[in-house]
């Protein structure tokens, strides 16, 4: 497993368990880039939606992982920019599939919905799972042309 450095990206909802994740993809080898916020004093999801799809867009980082209260406004935020495949997910599976199927570039959960242990699997699984490509690599170019 290559060392990569994985951007974060949350909002107040996701503070808590950004900071949490940040812990675990050290652990895990990477090295983090902190898109903010830095607490939990009330901001807009879509601020940080942006930041992460930039970083993205520029080729700052390869990869990132956003979180908010539901992972919903976050993700559709990111997902406005056709450099972004966000794929929010509450399970292992649905993160293993993103990556495998859809080349997910971008791992977004809901802080509120998701317990911490079922986030660090869905984090460890994002980061550790290769995109299959084949059958897979024209729908994914297809995504790209939004
Ligand atoms: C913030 O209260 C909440 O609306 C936000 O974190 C997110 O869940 C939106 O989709």
């Amino acid at each position: 497993m290559s060392r990569e450095t994985i951007a974060l990206a949350s909002d107040h909802a996701g503070y808590g368990l950004k900071s949490l994740l940040a812990e675990e993809i050290v652990k895990l080898g990477h090295t983090v880039l902190d898109l903010g916020t830095d607490s939990e004093e009330s901001v807009d999801y879509p601020d940080y939606g942006r930041a992460m799809a930039e970083a993205i867009a520029e080729g700052r980082v390869k990869r990132g992982v956003i979180v908010c209260g539901t992972g919903i406004g976050i993700s559709m935020a990111a997902n406005r920019n056709p450099a972004v495949r966000a794929a929010l997910c509450s399970d292992e599976t649905s993160a293993r599939l993103a990556r495998q199927h859809n080349d997910a570039n971008v791992l977004a959960l809901g802080a509120r919905l998701v317990g911490e242990e079922v986030a660090k699997a869905c984090l460890k699984v994002f980061l550790e799972t290769e995109f299959e490509g084949g059958r897979h690599q024209r729908r994914v170019d297809k995504l790209g042309q939004a």
